[in-house]
């Protein structure tokens, strides 16, 4: 079986200072590369300055390189233009952004959104409590058996009217991808506009916004080897220049009188303040990082290593993997629960075994509670893992139910 463990891990100095733990939990934040983490000490050690303020050489510098980020971002996802690269400190705030600054200024009582049961609760909350505030309805697309969102429930939930439609492209809970091209045709054919949440699917897949005709598209650095506190509101320029400016302040002014204020062009205008500039630069560092490797690589590691992970598990009878175990709707996230244990215990033994795993209901409580099931345990991987780690997992797996008194 194929290992990455000589070719990529030696980038990242976490592994060499961490050598006996087994780390599954990219989901929650991925380990950062040599390449990354020198990007941002040689900003911060040798070249710290503000941007879009100084006539020196090191501001300049620092802007030119804060402002070369938002290039390779467009290209990463196939964006047109760069004033559609929003910077944002991560995924919640541009969801927040939309929600407050575009929803909230163009929707009205009784208009429709639509998201899915799969959203994790930041692309879950914003909208309810705009619902609420706003007296929208708020709908929801529900999955089957196997986590997926099946054709009827997107023909018959994006009907006629509906506004908006938030969906994820990858459960976070459980690692399903939606249909989100179907998704955003449906959404199209009836007037309405596509919030993408594509915090776990950016990383692990190439992005066309274009081609997939998304009209916005909002991920975070730090599922993708970059800082936290840096993330990424991708926006079609006509729908960013209707957004009323989301915070106010330094550097998304054009002219300041004394009672009026007019507001700079995009992408300013929605960059309020100070930005996270090294958390910017290091996101340029984890996009240069992700090309060298090479999105298809990255992606085909991934899914060996999914379905090694699948097939082990599959051979422990008191393993319930929850949702499909069909690759082809599947992210590199395997949610699962031991029969009759907690998934807080089971994450709280593996740990004694230097395995890290995340535990619970993932953030998607409506999730959670529409399957019936309560909480679960959940592993995923990125370039960094091999199937070393799997199979340190599966020996550690068998001695959870054991540790609880279960025999095996
Ligand atoms: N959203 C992150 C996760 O799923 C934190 O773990």
């Amino acid at each position: 079986m194929e290992t990455t463990k000589d070719t990529y891990r030696g980038d990242f100095p976490f592994f060499t200072n961490n050598p006996d733990l087994v780390y599954l939990d990219s989901a929650a934040t991925t380990q950062k590369p040599t390449q990354v983490l020198e990007a941002t000490l040689t900003y911060n050690g040798a070249q710290h300055a503000n941007i879009h303020r100084g006539a020196y050489e090191l501001s300049i510098e620092a802007t030119n390189k804060f402002d070369a980020v938002r290039s390779k971002v467009k290209a990463f996802i196939g964006a047109s233009l760069e004033e559609e690269i929003i910077f944002t400190s991560g995924t919640t705030e541009s969801i927040n952004m939309i929600v407050s600054s575009y929803a909230g200024l163009h929707l009205e009582e009784g208009d429709e959104i639509v998201l899915s049961i799969l959203e994790h609760h930041s692309n879950l909350v914003p909208w309810q409590q705009l619902a609420i505030a706003r007296k929208l309805k708020l709908s929801y697309m529900y999955i089957n058996d196997l986590g997926i969102i099946e054709p009827d429930e997107i023909e018959v939930k994006i009907h006629d009217g509906v506004k908006i439609v938030a969906i994820t492209m990858m459960s976070n809970a459980i690692g399903v991808k939606t249909p989100i091209e179907a998704i955003i045709k449906r959404t199209h054919q009836v007037g309405g506009i596509v919030v993408v949440d594509g915090a776990q699917a950016v990383p692990h897949q190439a992005i066309d916004v274009v081609s997939m005709d998304m009209d916005f598209l909002v991920f975070s650095g730090h599922k993708m080897m970059a800082s936290t506190g840096v993330g990424v509101l991708y926006g079609k320029k006509a729908l960013l220049e209707t957004m009323a400016p989301y915070r106010y302040g330094g550097d998304m002014i054009e002219y300041v009188e004394e009672q009026v204020t007019t507001f700079a062009k995009l992408p300013s205008r929605l960059e309020a303040g100070t930005p996270n500039i090294e958390g910017v630069i290091s996101l340029g560092a984890a996009i240069d990082y992700i090309n060298h490797i090479g999105m298809d690589t990255i992606h085909n590691h991934e899914m060996m290593l999914t379905q090694y992970a699948l097939l082990k598990l599959s051979e422990l009878d008191y393993v319930n993997i929850i949702g499909t175990t069909d690759i082809q709707f599947k992210g590199p996230v395997i949610s699962f629960n031991i029969r009759d244990v907690h998934s807080h215990d089971t994450a709280f033994i593996l740990d004694n075994a230097h395995i890290a795993i995340r535990s619970g209901h993932h953030c998607a409580q409506p999730l959670m509670h529409y399957m019936k099931v309560p909480s679960t345990a959940r592993i995923s991987f990125y370039i960094y893992n091999n199937t070393e780690d799997v199979d340190q997992l599966i020996t550690h797996l068998k001695e959870v139910r054991r540790w609880l008194g279960y025999g095996s």
